[in-house]
């Protein structure tokens, strides 16, 4: 959102452009000696857990003999693809391939392999009569779970599948290899669970087309980072590649184009199921009324301005007053309801431009019969009322923008309100909890904001709970976001511009209050960088270094 304050800013910076960047380098607390002592006594863990004990004994892991497997107590079994296919998956990371193609060491022989056991197994034991192995994740899924690495066998136990996924992430991390290929694990012990339960990447498909394979991507390093839901904001202004069933006009009209650059029902299920393998929740957002110019596949939608007395052949939001509006947001709201299981959607309810709602005589007559005066934002409010009623009736929740609860309307109890505005978000979080509403928090992590320097490090260093409030209104606080708008990001930069900026916000999201060290957590964060690298990702640089193994595109 604030896409009038990315202009204004903007604008500052192309004016200001070298002294910006000069003081924005200066104010970064920590630039590393060289070279940098990378060790952690955290290993490369992100985020990192909330117990961990790491010893110095050591097990050495063989790609010939290693299993990932349901131990035999688990009420999981094979069978269960979710777990089946994350095994699969995890064994891979472990042994990643690129190491064989790399000139370098010896492999086998390596002095440490001589002198260490082996570990011969990762079992993962699900406690729980139902695993939910065929389930989508929810708000309410549990995600913790415990590892005990000890010779011979490992062990990963969780109530649900979705702690299972969170610990197979966990086990991967833990395992490195020495410089002789050898791939080794320390005695460990962790015992973890999420400090917050929403921990979402906003993704913009509308101001930029992303293809599917890049959405694909975004959710597997989502996985990297235990974030859990992807927030899709699927439509805005500038394009509506989401191909509706009830209403294909929508994209055949305001698609950037009309086939290659849509989102098929097909796409849209590959999305969620991907996502689901990996405990990701997947909530469209569908913002209305304004950020809708896009919408004009729909006659009679979109409010006609005025310029004086005529029809000036703009539109601006969509128009409040008929009842026709209505009925297709309910055919609309049916619809996305059927095709994103996920219990939220998102209805956006942000900067709504009253301009052109004011030229018009038919809402100027309907203020008045409402008693409206001259407030818009009652007009507003009246629609967003009428569209939640609408979302209820169809059994789902929903999350807004903070607009929809600063102009009062009357929202649902398990609303989700998103704070974006940055500059009175404390305030914000006092007033929308003491209201009694769950809230998270999307202000500080505006990632299309670039500037030099490293700036994972103010992302980092935002603690959510730091505002005025009762320790109940602190418990509203379920999460936050990193929102990665699309003005200036497509397939060709979104990972680079994502990775590993919103890992700083994956381990604010994930871990202990007490978990802020920028020392330790630039040595990890930047052994995490060059896994994901050396998983596919290519995640830019924190600072002057290089990864064991470099990005081959
Ligand atoms: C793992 O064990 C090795 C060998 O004892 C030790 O040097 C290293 O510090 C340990 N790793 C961690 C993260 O404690
Ligand atoms: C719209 O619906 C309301 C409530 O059902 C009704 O009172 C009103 O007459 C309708 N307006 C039009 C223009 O059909
Ligand atoms: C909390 O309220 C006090 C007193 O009104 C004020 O001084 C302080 O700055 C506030 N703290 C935050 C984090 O807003």
């Amino acid at each position: 959102m604030a896409r009038s304050v990315t202009l204004m800013v903007t604008a500052l910076l192309v004016r200001f452009g070298s002294a910006v960047a000069q003081q924005a380098g200066s104010d970064l607390a920590y630039e590393p000696e060289l070279p940098p002592d990378l060790n952690s006594p955290h290993g490369s863990l992100w985020p990192l857990p909330q117990n961990v004990q790491i010893s110095p004994e050591l097990y050495r892991l063989s790609e010939v003999q290693f299993r990932i497997v349901h131990s035999p107590q688990s009420t999981a079994s094979v069978g269960c693809s979710i777990l089946d296919n994350a095994f699969r998956r995890y064994f891979n990371y472990i042994f990643s391939s690129s190491a064989k193609t790399d000139q370098r060491g010896s492999g086998i022989n390596g002095a440490s392999s001589r002198s260490t056991e082996e570990l011969r197994q990762l079992q993962v034991t699900i406690t729980a009569t139902d695993p939910e192995c065929n389930q989508h994740p929810r708000i309410s899924s549990n995600e913790a779970y415990e590892i005990s690495v000890m010779q011979p066998v490992a062990i990963l136990k969780s109530e649900s599948v979705w702690g299972a996924l969170r610990g197979l992430e966990t086990f991967s991390q833990l395992v490195y290899e020495d410089e002789y290929n050898t791939h080794l694990v320390n005695k460990t012990e962790i015992v973890d669970a999420p400090r917050f339960a929403h921990r979402g990447v906003l993704l913009d498909t509308s101001r930029h087309y992303l293809p599917v394979k890049v959405i694909l991507e975004t959710l597997e390093a989502m996985s990297f980072n235990k974030f859990n839901v992807f927030h899709w904001h699927i439509v805005d202004d500038p394009s509506f590649p989401y191909q509706s069933i009830t209403f294909p006009k929508l994209s055949a009209q305001g698609a950037y184009h009309p086939v290659t650059h849509i989102y098929t029902l097909t796409d849209v299920q590959i999305i969620i199921e991907y996502a689901r393998e990996r405990g990701i929740r997947v909530i469209p957002e569908f913002d209305t009324p304004g950020h809708t110019q896009s919408w004009k596949g729909q006659n009679n939608l979109l409010t006609p301005c005025y310029n004086g007395e005529k029809l000036s052949g703009m539109f601006g939001p969509i128009n409040p007053v008929l009842n026709t509006t209505y009925d297709f947001v309910n055919q609309l709201i049916k619809e996305i309801s059927w095709v994103f299981p996920d219990a939220y959607i998102h209805l956006g309810g942000d900067e709504v431009n009253f301009e052109c709602w004011k030229s018009n005589p038919s809402i100027t007559q309907f203020m008045q019969k409402q008693g409206f005066g001259s407030d818009y934002r009652k007009l507003e409010s009246f629609y967003i009322q009428n569209v939640l009623d609408i979302v209820t009736a169809n059994l789902k929740g929903y999350m807004v923008w903070q607009e929809v609860f600063d102009n009062a309307a009357k929202i649902k109890p398990d609303t989700i309100v998103e704070v974006w505005m940055a500059s009175n978000m404390k305030a914000e979080l006092s007033k929308v909890t003491l209201a009694g509403f769950t809230t998270i928090l999307a202000a500080p992590w505006y990632l299309d904001y670039i500037k030099y320097g490293q700036d994972w490090q103010k992302y980092y260093q935002v603690e959510p709970l730091n505002f005025n409030g009762t320790a109940a209104q602190k418990k509203l606080v379920i999460g936050g976001e990193a929102c990665l708008w699309g003005e200036y990001v497509d397939a060709t930069n979104l990972a680079s511009r994502l990775w590993p900026r919103a890992s700083a916000v994956s381990e604010r999201l994930w871990s202990s209050e007490e978990t802020k060290d920028l020392n330790d957590a630039y040595k990890r964060l930047s052994k995490h960088r060059c896994r994901m690298v050396r998983r596919g990702i290519p995640a830019e640089p924190l600072f002057v270094g290089y990864c064991d193994y470099e990005y081959k595109g």
